[in-house]
């Protein structure tokens, strides 16, 4: 398996990887919109086929993690850990943190990033809807930017 940069005609599979992962997913015009932006970036997790992506945007030295999601039918087997590992590794020089929303009860997403070192942050009330929901604000410090 690769990580790599997404690209522009990839992104109907990003797509269609959001509507088999969330209840209101990103349409491929909100994902082409972010993947114009000069301050996102997504990278895709491929084998013969893509299997899975994440995006982040970056403000200045802080980095927000968009989405993660991986094809149901290839879960359960490490691409979404390598997925946030290959971000976490990237950007640990060159940030100072990298924060996500996520759902409580998205226990497979909240366990992944805690194993990482993401920690609690604090939450949104009623962030999400359908159904709703708080969101947990999930952040990870990186070491280095915090002794300046
Ligand atoms: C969350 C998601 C990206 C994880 O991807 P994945 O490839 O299945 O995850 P991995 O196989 O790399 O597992 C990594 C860790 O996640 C946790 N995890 C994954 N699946 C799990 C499950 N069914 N139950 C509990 N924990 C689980 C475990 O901590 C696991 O580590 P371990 O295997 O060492 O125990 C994937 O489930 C997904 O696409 N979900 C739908 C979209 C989504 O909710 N994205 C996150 C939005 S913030």
């Amino acid at each position: 398996m690769i990580i790599e940069e997404l690209k522009d005609n990839e992104i109907p599979v990003i797509a269609e990887i959001e509507k088999l992962s969330f209840s209101k997913p990103w349409s491929e015009e909100n994902i082409r919109s972010s993947f114009n932006s000069k301050s996102c970036k997504f990278y895709t997790a491929k084998t013969d086929i893509i299997v899975g992506y994440i995006g982040v945007s970056i403000a200045a030295d802080e980095g927000y993690i968009l989405n993660v999601a991986v094809r149901p039918d290839f879960r359960g087997r490490g691409i979404g850990r390598k997925l946030v590992t290959f971000l976490i590794e990237k950007y640990a020089d060159s940030l100072r943190f990298i924060t996500l929303e996520v759902r409580p009860s998205n226990i497979s997403a909240v366990k992944l990033y805690t194993s990482l070192g993401f920690e609690k942050a604090g939450e949104r009330p009623s962030y999400y809807s359908n159904p709703v929901e708080n969101a947990l604000l999930l952040t990870k410090y990186f070491n280095s930017k915090l002794e300046i």
